[in-house]
């Protein structure tokens, strides 16, 4: 039961996430400095817009914990929360 109900509030905080994606969530125009917002910059950075929420909420966590080598990701991705994450990362896939 209680399961349930965690899993629906989850989901209706991603479809909100989803759903405002004109307007970029708390958090994410700290990334677009360096994660080029535009698919005719090339950069050393790879490009978030349009990747895969899970990818991204995965390699955040896995900066977070140390798992994944990092140069700034690992510092970066420890200033921000799971629901900042899952928001940020709804927001990109969300994005062309
Ligand atoms: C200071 C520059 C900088 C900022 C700001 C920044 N990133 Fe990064 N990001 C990088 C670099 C550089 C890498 C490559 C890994 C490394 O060296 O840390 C990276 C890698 C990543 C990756 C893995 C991509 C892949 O394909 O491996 C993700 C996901 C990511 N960043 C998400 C974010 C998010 C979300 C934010 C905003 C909260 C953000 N980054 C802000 C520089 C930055």
């Amino acid at each position: 039961m209680h399961r349930r109900l965690a899993a629906a509030i989850g989901c209706a905080s991603i479809a909100a996430a989803v759903a405002a994606s004109a307007e970029p969530p708390a958090g994410a125009a700290a990334c677009s400095g360096c994660h080029a917002a535009s698919p005719g910059v090339t950069t050393p950075v790879p490009r978030l817009a349009g990747r895969d929420r899970a990818d991204i909420v995965k390699a955040m966590q896995e900066f977070r914990s140390g798992t994944r080598p990092a140069t700034v990701m690992d510092r970066i991705a420890r200033g921000f929360t799971d629901q900042e994450i899952l928001a940020i990362a709804a927001w990109y896939a969300s994005q062309r």
